[in-house]
């Protein structure tokens, strides 16, 4: 893929000790954007920001910081912009599944899939948000949703999860309007089966094989995608390339949401 030429912007980036939001940093970093990289993971996040200037970052911090916590998510983001000015981009990523029948499903799993991928989203282009207007930046803001919140999985057990990622949807196109006239865009990637540590969380060892093969004759492209497929589209949400784009959900997931699941 053609990298763009060094932007040298700002990118803060959320869930990026691993997986997408990992992949993510590393195609800005290659691109010579300055990173921040935030995770609750402080031995990934340390990694993530290492890895970063070895691909070509102008600047990267790690910090450490829960996404459910509106103090660590504002403190994170004054320290991004005191190293580095305010952002141009923010990717708010971070995410966990847990599955689960509804009628089996003990409150404090649901309260905490909310805070995490909801309330935790929220407060991420919150305070993003705050950043960018206070210096009057026209940037870019993704979130990362996914097929879950536009049909039921067919494995079931996903309703808590399903419910959260409806909700981003919903939340990115509101917020797509509120901020266009300031020129700020906000977008949404959607990936599909994505070969990360969330994919097999829930799947024993002994059964992913067949998981994964099932998958591959399933996912109209076949194959799982790797975390720097959707990355890509998400570099491109944060760039000029896309300035006309706002309110949109980029679907990266192989052909899985244009597929009917029944085969006749
Ligand atoms: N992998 C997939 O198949 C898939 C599909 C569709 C959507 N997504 C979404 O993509 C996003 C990234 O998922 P991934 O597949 O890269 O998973 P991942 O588990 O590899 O990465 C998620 C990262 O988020 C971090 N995190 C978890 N809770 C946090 C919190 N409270 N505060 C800060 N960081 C926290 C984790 O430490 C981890 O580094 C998620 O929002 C997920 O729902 C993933």
């Amino acid at each position: 893929m053609k990298i763009e030429a060094n932007s040298g912007r700002t990118i803060v980036i959320t869930g990026a000790g691993s997986g997408i939001g990992r992949a993510a940093a590393l195609a800005c970093a290659r691109r010579g954007d300055k990173v921040a990289v935030l995770d609750i993971s402080s031995q990934a996040v340390a990694q993530t920001a290492a890895e970063s200037l070895v691909a070509g970052a102008e600047g990267a911090l790690g910090l450490v910081c829960d996404v459910c916590d509106e103090a660590q998510v504002e403190a994170a983001f004054a320290r991004s912009s005191d190293a580095f000015g305010p952002p141009y981009g923010v990717f708010a990523n971070a995410g966990i599944d847990i599955g689960g029948l509804i009628h089996e499903m003990p409150l404090e799993n649901w309260d905490r899939i909310l805070r995490t991928n909801l309330t935790g989203i929220f407060l991420t282009c919150k305070h993003g948000l705050r950043h960018m207007l206070g210096a009057n930046v026209r940037g870019s803001v993704v979130c990362s949703a996914s097929p879950a919140g536009f049909v039921a999985q067919a494995a079931g057990s996903c309703g808590a999860y399903s419910a959260t990622k409806g909700g981003i949807s919903s939340l990115v196109r509101c917020m797509a309007i509120d901020y266009a006239p300031f020129g700020i865009r906000v977008n949404a990637v959607v990936p599909g089966a994505t070969e990360t540590g969330m994919m097999w969380n829930n799947v024993e060892p002994a059964q992913r094989d067949a998981m994964r093969a099932q998958l591959y004759r399933e996912i109209p492209l076949g194959r799982l995608g790797q975390p720097e497929d959707p990355a890509r589209a998400v570099l491109w949400l944060l760039s000029d390339q896309s300035d006309y784009v706002t309110g949109s959900h980029l679907v990266c997931d192989g052909g899985i949401l244009a597929k009917s699941s029944i085969s006749v």
